[in-house]
């Protein structure tokens, strides 16, 4: 099962440990002049949730932050811990009380108002003596299952799980209950948006959700005297006119696609003068100062692409333990296809086409061609609601509809997007034909780890020759990868141009997470590592009927389901039924949504930032729409407090790194103020009251 170099290191290193005469020769033995080499190995962990005790005694061994002294001292421990004793956290027992009691004081409290639920941290919805809203009489799908209690509640003769019922209910997720929910609901749209729906009809028939492997924002598009461009730059010791030249021509042509799709330009004229021609033969619909909605400053929520998943499709916390435990819980949220299936069975919708595309029934399919069978993808997608999906597995058989010889397998997943090109249309007609409103959502693949493209690919050299193969080798392959998917969005859109929908068609872009190479930071990869390259990625609301809007909010992918029902709710794309469930169902998510103003904070409380790291339970990165602080918080001794200010150092080249609470806040207080001190100490309880509270609320025990 355990193939690849690090395994083989792995059973060396293991026999030598348990060889070892004495702690001198373990430390010889230790791989340590191997861990750059080593290190980009880890990314290879997604492969092995099977083989999770290896990999995880692997890779504690590979982690190069960690002072030498202090890892070899504890490598027995740690070893212990690995082959199956429990971890030892060393967070103060909490008894899931709020640590900041004093902003959830009553006087703050809000009454319900409309389908805005109130905000009473302590109560529950039960003492307020909320009913049950009158679409969730309806059968419920799967995924609302707090609903399903509440009803049982009603009836007054089911118990839950033997518990009290009252009891059972305060395990779900009440937004009343939520001392960290701010909603800005009660704000109106931002304005061009806000006048562009008043004076016109603009149709979401159909929703196109698109992750992006590894997409970091600052290749979405690549800009002109970025970090990035100038690490370019850096490459090319004696640039003579020439070179510069060539390589301005080529970044011009990198992401032309991403450009258009943000309203971003990336600031590489050509040398021609003229904007570069399309690699795809989609020609962008949209009329000037239209495209829809690019949102600066998202960070995402997770740097395990399928936690990101959850959090993009489902508007929910992952959980902060390794791997994918969200597969064997409940999610608690109805994931946005579950939502889409409610508004199916509110009422029969119509097979025949009388005009109104509001009456018809959605259909959810998810595509990707790389495998679906790592971390329980397919199981995950199937829980999250999909009706149907296809990935490698279904298109690498003779009898696939599209299957031809020679596919080219690209990377350890699979094949290059192209080779779902044929099914994407399939799934489009299909749609159509059934008069069906699509939820397509689809996992771009080319850009993960190793950055291989296509043979037939033309492949750019970015970094100068001669600094090439020493250093930057892995990031100009991304940089390929990166074009070749640039071109691969246009090629998707082009689908929707050729089937007429492309003005009723909302297309969602998103980033799973970023990408830290060496260029960025001394770690490389998202792999317990805290770094902000990990972390910044684009979000995109795109349709060309929609005004072309730039928004700056430091939010996290959380906001993506409530700005989705946001949007279908007002560009009145949804009938009576499904808006009131819609408008409703708004209210029970945590993120707020990107078409209003962001509220970064209210009532002395902050809009708190979290984000999972790779793969989950050992640290977490906490921020604040509020302040330009960042802290990555250590949730195991292993690892180091890890402070910057985005603000001061927004490429994170120097942090702050403390190995305990009281240092790093000492340290922030002598090199960034009391004010910054002040934030530390109350991230670091917020961070780890957030930790125990998803706990409780994927009920994982
Ligand atoms: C890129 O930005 C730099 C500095 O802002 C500027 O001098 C240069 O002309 C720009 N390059 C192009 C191609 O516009
Ligand atoms: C629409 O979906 C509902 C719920 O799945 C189903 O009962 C109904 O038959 C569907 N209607 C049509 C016209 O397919
Ligand atoms: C989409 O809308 C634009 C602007 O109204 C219009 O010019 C274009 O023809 C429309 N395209 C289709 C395919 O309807
Ligand atoms: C978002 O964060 C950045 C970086 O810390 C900061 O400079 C900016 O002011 C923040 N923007 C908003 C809208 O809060």
């Amino acid at each position: 099962m355990c193939m690849t170099g690090i395994c083989t290191l792995m059973t060396k290193w293991l026999s030598a440990v348990f060889s070892a005469p004495s702690s001198e020769s373990v430390d010889e033995e230790l791989p340590l002049a191997h861990i750059q080499q080593t290190f980009r190995k880890e990314r290879l962990i997604r492969f092995w949730t099977k083989c999770a005790i290896v990999a995880t005694f692997g890779l504690r061994i590979f982690r190069p932050q960690v002072p030498y002294n202090h890892m070899s001292g504890a490598l027995p421990f740690t070893f212990f811990e690995a082959i199956g004793l429990k971890r030892i956290e060393h967070h103060e027992p909490s008894d899931g009380e709020f640590p900041l009691p004093e902003l959830i004081e009553e006087q703050y409290w809000e009454a319900s108002n409309g389908h805005f639920k109130g905000w009473a941290p302590g109560m529950t919805r039960l003492t307020t003596d909320d009913t049950q809203p009158s679409w969730a009489a309806a059968p419920l799908p799967t995924g609302f299952n707090r609903w399903r209690e509440l009803s049982n509640l009603d009836n007054d003769d089911i118990i839950f799980n033997g518990q009290d019922p009252k009891e059972s209910l305060k395990s779900f997720y009440d937004p009343v209950d939520d001392p960290l929910r701010i909603t800005n609901l009660n704000h109106g749209l931002v304005e061009p948006l806000a006048r562009a729906l008043k004076d016109h009809d603009i149709p979401i028939t159909h929703v196109v959700l698109v992750m992006m492997e590894s997409a970091r924002k600052d290749i979405f598009p690549l800009k002109n005297d970025s970090h990035l461009h100038r690490e370019i730059l850096s490459s090319y010791r004696h640039p003579d006119e020439k070179a510069l030249r060539d390589l301005n021509d080529k970044l011009a042509r990198l992401t032309p696609v991403a450009e258009r799709l943000t309203g971003e330009s990336g600031g590489f004229s050509s040398s021609k003068g003229d904007p570069p021609a399309l690699e795809t033969e989609w020609k962008d619909s949209a009329e000037p100062g239209m495209g829809g909605i690019n949102v600066n400053g998202v960070l995402t929520g997770s740097t395990l692409s399928f936690k990101s998943a959850v959090m993009n499709h489902c508007g929910v916390g992952p959980i902060p333990i390794d791997f994918m435990g969200e597969v064997k819980a409940d999610i608690y949220q109805p994931c946005i296809m579950q939502v889409l299936e409610l508004f199916n069975q509110l009422q029969p919708k119509s097979t025949i086409d009388d005009g109104r595309f509001q009456d018809r029934n959605w259909t959810s399919v998810f595509l990707q061609s790389i495998t679906g069978e790592y971390d329980d993808q397919s199981d995950l997608n199937r829980m999250m609601g999909f009706k149907k999906a296809i990935y490698r597995e279904d298109i690498d058989k003779p009898i696939a509809d599209h299957y031809h010889p020679h596919m080219e397998e690209i990377n350890y997943f699979g094949f290059s997007e192209h080779e779902i090109y044929p099914y994407l249309q399939d799934v489009v007609r299909g749609a159509l034909e059934n008069n069906e409103r699509l939820f397509l959502s689809h996992f771009t693949s080319t850009t993960h780890h190793p950055w291989s493209t296509p043979e037939e690919f033309h492949k750019e050299q970015y970094f100068a020759e001669d600094s090439f193969m020493e250093k930057h080798e892995d990031m100009n392959n991304y940089l390929n990868a990166v074009h070749y998917v640039d071109t691969w969005l246009g090629d998707m859109l082009k689908v929707l141009d050729e089937n007429d929908i492309a003005n009723e068609t909302l297309v969602v872009l998103v980033g799973d997470h970023g990408q830290a190479f060496q260029e960025d930071a001394p770690v490389t990869g998202t792999y317990e590592n805290g770094h902000i390259s990990n972390f910044r990625i684009p979000l995109v609301f795109r349709h060309p009927l929609l005004p072309r809007l730039q928004i700056t909010a430091n939010a996290t992918s959380m906001s993506v389901v409530p700005t989705i029902l946001d949007l279908l709710l007002n560009t009145k794309s949804l009938n009576e039924k499904d808006s009131a469930a819609a408008l409703d169902l708004m209210n029970e998510y945590e993120g707020q949504s990107l078409i209003r103003p962001y509220q970064a904070t209210h009532n002395g409380r902050q809009a708190w930032n979290f984000g999972i790291i790779n793969s989950g339970g050992t640290m977490l990165s906490v921020g604040s729409a509020a302040v330009p602080y960042r802290l990555i918080l250590p949730l195991t001794p292993d690892f180091e407090y890890v402070f910057s200010d985005l603000d001061t150092d927004p490429d994170e080249l120097s942090p702050l790194r403390s190995w305990t609470r009281e240092e790093v806040i000492d340290q922030v207080l002598e090199h960034h103020g009391a004010r910054a001190a002040g934030w530390v100490a109350d991230a670091a309880k917020v961070g780890q009251w957030w930790v125990d509270e998803r706990k409780r609320l994927w009920h994982h025990h």
